[in-house]
C-alpha cells in the first residue's frame, strides 16, 4: 500500500475534524496585541485562551527588550549548537538566573520545552533503569518515556496508593537489573489545572530509592511566594531533583530550562541530544528571557493579579454552581456535558453572540460525553471580565439544557449575525 493513500484514509483524532473546523474551532486566527481583547474574524473578543499568564507577552519594558535585543544581534546569532559555536555569556548568565530563582545549583536552556523534555527523559535513563510515570502525563513525558529501553510504569493520575504499589514493583526489578527509578509527573496539570501531589510523591522518597523530575510547565511563574513553582507552593522545592520550565507559558516566550543539582545539569550539558545536536537558542529570546526573569523577581504584584483575576473567575463560577474539577492553580476548566456537535455550538454561540473567546477540549481527550471549556485567566484580565464571562457561561448552560445547541439552530444564530 501506498503510505500516502493510507494517510488519506486515517487522518487522525484531531485531523479527522479539519474540513469543518480549519480557521474557526481549529486555527483559528487571533489578531491583533496580545491581551484579554484581540479580534477573531473581525469581531472583538474577550479572550481567555492564552497561557500568557502574567501579562508579559505584551509588556512594555519586555517589547522594548526584545526589539533592542533583535537590533543589536539579529535571530541568527550564535550560530551552532551551543556546545560547538553557539555559547554565549548570555547564556550562561540566564542559566545562572535560573538555577537561582528555583534554588537550585544550575540550569541548562532548552531550545524548545517540549523537545527538551523528551531529550531530558531520553538521556537520564538507561535501559536498566525504570521509569514510574502519571498517567495524565503531557505528551512530551509520553514522547520521552517512548524512547525509554527499559521498564516503565504508569500509576493513576495523582494517585499516591498507586504510585507506592509501581514503586515497589520498580524496586523489585531494579534490584535485579542494578538500574535506578526515576518517577515524572507535573506540578499543574494543564487540562485540569490540578497540582500534582508534590509533596506527597517526595514523602515517598523516606520509603523508596528514586529521583524525582517535574514538568512545571504551568507552575513556573505562577505558583508560590516567589513564583519559583509548584515545589515553593507546596513546601518541597528541595525535594524535586531535576525541575522542568518552560518560557513559553508565564514568561510569552519560547524555550525552556532544567534546573538540578550542579553535577546532573553538567552530566546534561553533555548528553543532551536535543542541545547537543541543534541550534542553540537565538540571543534576543535569551535576552527577552533575562528580562522577563527580571520583571517576575521584581513584581510580585503581577502574580497577585493573576490569583485575583483567579478566585474571581473560580469561585464565581462555583457560587454559580458550575463543576470546575480538582482545580487548584490557575487554569479553569468549565465542565459541561453534552455531544461533540453540542459543544461546537456552545463555542459558537460564545464567539458569536458573547464575544468570548475560549479554548474546548471534547472526547477522546477527555471522556464522551463531557464538554470542557478552558478558561485561562492572566494577570491583565480585570475582575470585571471575570463577572461578564460567568454570566455568559449562566446563559449558556441554561441553551444547553434546554437543548437549543442542536445544529439547525445553531445555523439559524449564526445566520442573525
Ligand atoms: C505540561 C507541559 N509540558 C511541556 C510543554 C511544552 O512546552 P513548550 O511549549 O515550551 O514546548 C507544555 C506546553 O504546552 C506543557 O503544557
Amino acid at each position: 500500500m501506498d503510505l500516502f493513500e493510507k494517510l488519506k484514509k486515517k487522518a487522525g483524532p484531531l485531523g479527522q475534524y479539519a474540513d469543518d473546523a480549519y480557521g474557526y474551532y481549529m486555527f483559528p486566527k487571533l489578531e491583533g496585541e496580545i491581551s484579554p481583547e484581540m479580534t477573531f474574524r473581525g469581531k472583538k473578543m474577550l479572550n481567555w485562551s492564552l497561557n500568557n499568564y502574567l501579562g508579559l507577552a505584551n509588556h512594555p519594558e519586555v517589547r522594548a527588550a526584545d526589539t533592542q535585543a533583535a537590533a543589536d544581534y539579529g535571530l541568527a546569532y550564535p550560530m551552532g549548537a551551543r556546545m560547538m559555536s553557539g555559547n554565549s555569556s548570555y547564556h550562561e548568565q540566564l542559566d545562572r538566573e535560573l538555577a537561582a530563582f528555583e534554588g537550585k545549583e544550575d540550569a541548562v536552556l532548552l531550545n524548545y520545552g517540549y523537545q527538551g523534555m523528551v531529550s531530558t527523559i531520553d538521556a537520564l535513563v538507561d535501559r536498566h533503569d525504570v521509569i514510574v510515570y502519571d498517567a495524565e502525563s503531557h505528551a512530551c513525558i509520553v514522547d520521552g518515556v517512548r524512547l525509554h529501553m527499559g521498564k516503565r510504569f504508569v500509576f493513576e493520575h495523582n494517585d499516591m496508593a498507586s504510585l507506592e504499589k509501581q514503586l515497589q514493583r520498580a524496586t523489585r526489578l531494579t534490584q535485579e537489573s542494578g538500574g535506578a527509578i526515576l518517577v515524572i509527573t507535573e506540578g499543574v496539570f494543564g487540562m485540569t489545572g490540578a497540582q500534582g501531589k508534590l509533596k506527597e510523591v517526595v514523602a515517598l522518597k523516606e520509603q523508596y530509592n528514586f529521583r524525582l523530575f517535574v514538568d512545571d510547565a504551568h507552575g513556573f511563574g505562577t505558583m508560590g511566594k516567589t513564583g519559583a513553582g509548584t515545589g515553593e507552593e507546596q513546601g518541597c522545592q528541595d525535594g524535586i531533583d531535576i525541575y522542568f520550565g518552560t518560557f513559553a507559558k508565564s514568561m510569552a516566550l519560547i524555550g525552556g530550562f532544567i534546573a538540578a543539582d550542579k553535577e546532573v545539569v553538567k552530566f546534561l550539558r553533555y548528553n543532551l541530544r536535543s542541545q547537543i545536536y541543534a541550534k542553540s537558542v537565538p540571543m534576543p529570546i535569551v535576552i527577552g528571557a533575562i528580562k522577563r526573569l527580571d520583571l517576575i523577581r521584581k513584581h510580585p504584584e503581577y502574580r497577585e493579579n493573576l490569583w485575583t483575576v483567579v478566585r474571581a473567575l473560580q469561585s464565581g463560577l462555583k457560587a454559580e454552581g458550575f463543576d470546575l474539577g480538582r482545580t487548584n492553580s490557575p487554569v479553569s476548566p468549565v465542565i459541561m456535558h453534552g455531544t461533540v456537535a453540542e459543544s461546537t455550538s456552545v463555542v459558537h454561540d460564545l464567539r458569536e453572540n458573547y464575544q468570548i473567546f475560549c479554548s474546548v477540549v471534547v472526547y477522546p481527550v477527555i471522556p464522551k460525553g463531557m464538554i470542557l471549556l478552558r478558561l485561562i485567566p492572566t494577570a491583565v484580565h480585570t475582575v470585571e471580565q471575570a463577572q461578564i464571562t460567568i454570566e455568559a457561561f449562566k446563559e449558556i448552560r441554561e441553551k444547553l439544557k434546554n437543548g437549543l445547541y442542536n445544529s439547525e439552530k445553531v445555523i439559524n444564530m449564526a445566520e442573525q449575525n
